[in-house]
């Protein structure tokens, strides 16, 4: 586990749009995991700016995120499609069709689940998995709990990680109480892991995660199985590494 902590924001975006954008220059059709949620933004606004350089291409890459909510229209401003339309698709040189995100409104949502899942079969496996990690160390939306599942599958939203996600939406009932997610499995299948947190309110979390049990109370610790995993923590959120 290689955990580095930043002092300036601005080199920890650095630091993680180069590791995105190395992989793209050694491996242009490159497999890239994304994430949604505030703990990436600043590295794709970083990767806009070279792409908009001319520094790095994402033309043959394609992208899997880790999740959609279940029952907000594509279209709605909080839907993670348009999160990662408008935070990083739509400035860069990606081929959308090649942007996999899970579709919430499927009509058979087991089905999509598998059918997503075997996408990432076909088409992976992904090289650079992005995540962030919630307060209470769901990773994508594995939640913590006795047991976890593997593969993407439907998961009931923990009502602490409604609360968090409500400063999105205009009250807390607007907030979905289900999502896609691709699963724990799933998510170990990357060859590389780049884990963002930032702030204060991450501190405890991420030393369960890196420094304490692997327990799937605490589902970001399974990280700790992985062999290639990069941590990149601002000093608040690095408080107790
Ligand atoms: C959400 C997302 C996660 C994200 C987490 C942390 O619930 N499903 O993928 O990592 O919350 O979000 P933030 O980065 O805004 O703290």
């Amino acid at each position: 586990m290689n955990i580095r902590i930043f002092e300036h924001e601005e080199d920890l975006n650095v630091t993680g749009a180069g590791i995105i954008t190395s992989l793209l220059q050694t491996k242009p059709r490159a497999v890239l995991g994304l994430a949604t949620g505030s703990s990436p933004v600043g590295i794709y606004k970083q990767l806009i700016a070279m792409v908009q350089k001319d520094l790095v291409s994402f033309a043959q890459a394609s992208s899997f995120n880790l999740d959609e909510y279940v029952g907000l229209p594509a279209e709605h401003s909080e839907s993670y499609r348009s999160f990662m339309n408008e935070q990083l698709f739509h400035h860069i040189d990606i081929d959308l069709d090649k942007t996999y995100i899970p579709d919430g409104n499927a009509p058979d949502l087991a089905q999509e689940c598998e059918a997503y899942e075997q996408r990432l079969e076909d088409r992976g496996p992904v090289d650079l998995q992005i995540l962030g990690i919630g307060h209470n160390g769901h990773i994508g939306f594995n939640e913590p709990g006795t047991e976890l599942t593997g593969r993407t599958h439907v998961v009931a939203l923990k009502e602490e990680t409604r609360k968090a996600n409500a400063r999105f939406f205009d009250s807390l009932d607007q907030v979905p109480t289900q999502a896609i997610t691709m699963g724990v499995g799933t998510i170990l299948k990357a060859k590389q892991i780049l884990l963002i947190a930032r702030g204060e309110e991450k501190a405890e979390i991420i030393r369960q995660a890196f420094m304490g049990p692997i327990t799937t109370e605490c589902p970001a610790s399974l990280l700790q199985c992985h062999p290639n995993v990069v941590v990149l923590l601002d000093r608040a959120a690095g408080r107790w590494v």
